[in-house]
């Protein structure tokens, strides 16, 4: 937790200092997927903040579905350790600081099997819908979700950046710890996610 912290801390500054220049806040990849609702894929390549200032991340949302990317190292990475809303509220609470579900009356939880039998029903909704760029109204929520911070009375806003950087760093970290070999980038290696005109 201490490096998540570190790394919010670097970012806020980081983003602070070059406001101007490097970080617009502005959304990127509002169209890279089809609406929710209507046509819901199970992604290959997702090209997350196409085109902003630092560069898109390119995510293999197929080898993190495969494999052995869980934190683990033995299996695969669950659907609900990111897409962390697609199951019931109950099944949440054990997770503070989690506590939505999507939607709200849901009773299913998402795994590949619940998607295969019908795409439209599983809820998968992206996580921008929620977590969106500072500023912006998210699409699925009055307004950009907040928690606690870990070591102050601070509340952090979870925008986009905030979310993923949490979700995709915090694990690459934690799996680190026990495979110092793996290519997953952390926290501070920018670069190894965000490439230049990508
Ligand atoms: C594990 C991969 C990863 C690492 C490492 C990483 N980022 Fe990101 N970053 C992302 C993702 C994913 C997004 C969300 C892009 C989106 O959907 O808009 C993002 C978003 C951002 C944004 C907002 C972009 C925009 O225009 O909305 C900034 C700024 C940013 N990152 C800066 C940094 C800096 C600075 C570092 C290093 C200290 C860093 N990132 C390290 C994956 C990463
Ligand atoms: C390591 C994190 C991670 C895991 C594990 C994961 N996903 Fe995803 N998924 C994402 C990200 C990130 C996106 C892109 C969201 C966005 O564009 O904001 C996404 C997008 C999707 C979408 C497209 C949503 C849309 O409306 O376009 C579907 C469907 C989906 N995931 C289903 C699944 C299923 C089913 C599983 C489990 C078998 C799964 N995901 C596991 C991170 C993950
Ligand atoms: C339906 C809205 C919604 C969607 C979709 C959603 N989130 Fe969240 N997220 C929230 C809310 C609200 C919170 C604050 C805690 C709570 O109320 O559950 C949160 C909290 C988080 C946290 C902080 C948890 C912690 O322990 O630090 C992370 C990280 C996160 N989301 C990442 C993601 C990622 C990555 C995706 C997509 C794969 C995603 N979220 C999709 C609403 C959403
Ligand atoms: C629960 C764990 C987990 C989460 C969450 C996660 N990753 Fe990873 N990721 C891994 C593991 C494990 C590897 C590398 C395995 C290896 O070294 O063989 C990896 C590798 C990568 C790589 C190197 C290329 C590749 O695909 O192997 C990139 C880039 C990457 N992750 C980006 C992301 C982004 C962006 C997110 C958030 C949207 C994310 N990851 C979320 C576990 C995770």
């Amino acid at each position: 937790m201490k490096v998540i912290a570190l790394f919010a801390v670097m970012v806020c500054v980081a983003t602070v200092g070059l406001s101007t220049s490097l970080f617009d806040v502005t959304r990127h990849n509002s169209n890279v997927w089809p609406d929710v609702q209507d046509d819901v894929k199970m992604p290959g390549i997702v090209i997350l903040g196409k085109g902003s200032k630092l560069g898109g991340v390119r995510f293999d949302h197929v080898s993190h579905n495969g494999g052995t990317y869980s934190i683990s190292g033995t299996g695969p990475i669950g659907c609900t350790e990111c897409h962390h809303a697609a199951r019931p509220a109950s099944e949440i609470a054990k997770h503070p600081p989690l506590k939505t579900a999507w939607p709200a009356d849901r009773t299913t939880t998402l795994t590949a099997d619940l998607f295969a039998k019908d795409a439209a029903a599983a809820g998968v909704a992206k996580c921008a819908d929620c977590h969106a760029s500072a500023g912006e109204k998210p699409k699925l929520l009055e307004k950009i979700p907040e928690i606690k911070h870990e070591s102050s009375a601070a509340m952090i806003s979870l925008n986009n950046q905030q979310a993923m950087h949490r979700s995709c760093a915090g694990c690459h970290t934690e799996y680190k710890k026990t495979h110092p070999q793996s290519k997953a980038p952390t926290a501070m290696q920018c670069v190894m996610c965000h490439k230049k005109g990508t």
